[in-house]
Formats: structure tokens, sequence, C-alpha cells
């Protein structure tokens, strides 16, 4: 059912992590399975991204799918990086299930949760990108 990237990628998740002192630092969940997805960006001053790194707390898809978006967007411009969609980090895994698809998504949110943090805090704007929705909060709220 899932593909030998797919496994590969799952085993031996590449850029697991975090980094200190990140460029950007996006965190986003699917309220539905309950996973969470943080990603850490190193960026320099040509706007490039020197280093990407993630912590999944979910499913093993969201564990292949973090793992490969990172190494798609390593080397990119922000601006190329939006390219880095959940279809594209699919097609880089030679496809998921469809139950899986969401967890590419969650791929692409953190991408773009933690491209909005850069801009925000160098008060730039990144063409294309809109705030990331963001039901992070209700997932890991305290019950009492
Ligand atoms: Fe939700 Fe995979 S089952 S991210």
């Amino acid at each position: 059912m899932y593909s030998e990237k797919v496994m590969d990628h799952f085993s031996n998740p590449r850029n697991v992590g975090e980094i200190d002192n990140p460029s950007g630092v996006g965190t986003v969940g699917n309220a539905k399975c309950g996973d969470i997805m943080r990603m850490y960006l190193d960026i320099d001053e040509n706007q490039v991204i020197r280093e990407c790194k993630f912590k999944t707390f979910g499913c093993g898809a969201a564990i292949a799918t973090s793992s490969m978006a990172t190494e798609l967007v390593k080397g990119k411009t922000v601006q190329e990086a939006l390219q880095v969609t959940n279809k594209a980090v699919m097609e880089a895994l030679d496809g998921l299930p469809p139950v899986k698809v969401h967890c590419s998504l969650l791929a692409e949110q953190a991408i773009h949760a933690a491209l909005w943090d850069y801009a925000k805090k160098n008060n730039i704007v990144i063409e294309g990108l809109s705030e990331p929705v963001d039901d992070i909060e209700e997932l890991t709220e305290d019950e009492d």
C-alpha cells in the first residue's frame, strides 16, 4: 500500500530535529487525527533556505511527508519553496493512499506556517503566501 520511498522516509526520516534561533518556525495540526507537525527554517540573507528540520508527532505518512518536504525545500528560495505543495511532496514520494493525502497537506501547511513566521519577523511579503490556518491551539489545549 505504501511506496518504497514512503517506507524509506518513514524508516529513515531526514532532517529530524530542531534549529536553534530559526529564521522561521511553524506548527500545524490536524484536528481530526490529532497529528502535529513543526518545521524549522534557517534562511540566509539572500532568502535561500539553508537548513530545514522537523518534528512530527503523527502517523507514518506524516513523518514521511515531513521528511520529504524538508529535503525539497532545502536550497530553494522562500519564493520557490511555495511550489513545494502537498502534490509535489506526494509525487516525490511516488504517491500516498487516498486516506493519507491529508498528511501531505500538513507538510505543506507546516512549510507555509514557517515561511509566514519568517516573513512576519523580517517584515517582508512572500507573494502568494497567506496566513496559515491554525487549529493547533485546540489540539494542545489543556483539558481542564
Ligand atoms: Fe493525520 Fe497522518 S493520519 S497526519
